[in-house]
C-alpha cells in the first residue's frame, strides 16, 4: 500500500495526524512488558533513537503491524514525533502498515526468479488465495506479497515464508507449501531456522529471542545454511586447484612490454599506433584480447553491424531526421 504523508489513508494507518493513538479493539495490547523490552533495546545504543528499527519490529511482534498505537508508543519512548516515526516506518517494506496474517509469503518476481517462473508462482498463489500484493486472506493465515530480489538468486525461483527460504520452487511446490501453511503445518525451510510465524520472526528481528528455551534457540542456529548452488564455484575451484591471490600482497609487475614502434608506422593513424602499443603491452591473454577488441582495425561484431544497418528492422531509424522516433519498439507498434 502506498499512502502519502498527511493523507487520510496515512493518518488512519500510522497516526501521523497527531490524533490520540488509542488501542485498536482486537489487537493484543502493548503492555508494560513490551515497554520494558523496548527500553532494553534502547539501552543497547549510545543514542536511544538508534533503537527505532528494532522497536518497530517489536511492535510488529505484538500487533502484527506498525499500528497507530505502535507509532505513538515509539514516539513517546524515544522523544520523537509521530511524523518522524511514520517517516521511518513507511520507508521500509518490512514494516507493515496493516495487520499481517499468521504467515507472510513473499514471492520473488525480480529478474532471475521471474524468468525461471517467479511471476507464474505469484500469479498462481494470488489466484488460489484470492488476494493481491500486500493483502491477507480472510481467515488471517496468509499475507501475500511480491518481493524484489531476495538475495538468493542462485536458488531461483525463491519463495520466503516469514523470511525463511524455500528454494527452487515451481507453481505446484509453492501451492503445496501454502496449502500446508493454511492447515497449520510448518514445512521445514530449505535453509535456515525452522519456520515459526510472522510475529515470532519479528521478535527475532527486534533482537530478542522468539524461542521458548535454549534448545529451540540452538535448533534455529543449527539449521542448514549454504545450499549446493551457492557452493558450486567453490567446488569447481577446489577441483581445478584454483585459489584467489592472498589479500594485501601486491601482484608482481607485468612483464615489460616489448619494443614496438610508437610513431611513424607507414599508413597508421595515431589512434591505430596507440592501439598497437596497447596490444603489444598486454600482460596476459585476457588483456590482449580486450586490447585487440578495442583496436580501430578490428571489424565490428556481426550483431552490431546488423543493428546499425537500420532499414532492416533494427535499432537505427530507417529514415534519418525524424525527430522523436527511432526505437525498434516504436516502429513495431
Ligand atoms: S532475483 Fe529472485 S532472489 Fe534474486
Amino acid at each position: 500500500m502506498t499512502a502519502l504523508h498527511g493523507s487520510p489513508e496515512a493518518a488512519a494507518t500510522t497516526g501521523l495526524d497527531g490524533s490520540p493513538t488509542a488501542h485498536v479493539a482486537g489487537l493484543p495490547p502493548l503492555t508494560a512488558q513490551t515497554e520494558a523490552e523496548a527500553r532494553e533495546l534502547m539501552a543497547r545504543y549510545p543514542q536511544p533513537r538508534s533503537a527505532l528499527l528494532p522497536m518497530l519490529h517489536l511492535v510488529q511482534s505484538v500487533q502484527g503491524y506498525v499500528s497507530p498505537e505502535g507509532v505513538g508508543f515509539c514516539a513517546r519512548l524515544l522523544g520523537l514525533t509521530k511524523a518522524e516515526i511514520g517517516a521511518v516506518s513507511t520507508f521500509y517494506t518490512m514494516f507493515k502498515r496493516h495487520p499481517t496474517g499468521e504467515h507472510l509469503v513473499s514471492v520473488c518476481t525480480n529478474t532471475l526468479c521471474a524468468v525461471l517462473g517467479g511471476q507464474r508462482i505469484y500469479d498462481a498463489l494470488s489466484a488460489d488465495l484470492g488476494v493481491g500484493h500486500d493483502q491477507t486472506t480472510p481467515d488471517g493465515t496468509i499475507t501475500l506479497e511480491h518481493a524484489e530480489c531476495l538475495a538468493a538468486c542462485d536458488h531461483a525461483p525463491v519463495v520466503t515464508v516469514d523470511y525463511e527460504f524455500y528454494d527452487q520452487q515451481d507453481v505446484e511446490s509453492a501451492r503445496s507449501l501454502v496449502t500446508a501453511l493454511r492447515m497449520g503445518e510448518k514445512p521445514p525451510p530449505t535453509r535456515g531456522a525452522p519456520l515459526t510465524d510472522f510475529r515470532g520472526v519479528s521478535r527475532q528481528l527486534a533482537g530478542l529471542s522468539q524461542h521458548p528455551d535454549a534448545a529451540a534457540a540452538q535448533a534455529a542456529v543449527d539449521g542448514p545454511s549454504a545450499g549446493v548452488p551457492t557452493l558450486v564455484g567453490v567446488r569447481l575451484a577446489a577441483e581445478r586447484g584454483e585459489t584467489a591471490p592472498p589479500y594485501g600482497i601486491p601482484e608482481p609487475d607485468p612483464a615489460p612490454a616489448p619494443d614496438v614502434p610508437t610513431a611513424g608506422t607507414a599508413g597508421e593513424t595515431p589512434a591505430e599506433q596507440a592501439a598497437d602499443t596497447a596490444v603489444a603491452a598486454a600482460g596476459n591473454p585476457a588483456e590482449q584480447a580486450g586490447a585487440e577488441q578495442h583496436h580501430p582495425d578490428t571489424p565490428e561484431p556481426a550483431g552490431r553491424q546488423l543493428a546499425e544497418r537500420g532499414a532492416e528492422g533494427t535499432d537505427r531509424p530507417a529514415t534519418q531526421g525524424q525527430s522523436g522516433s527511432g526505437t525498434s519498439v516504436e516502429r513495431e507498434v
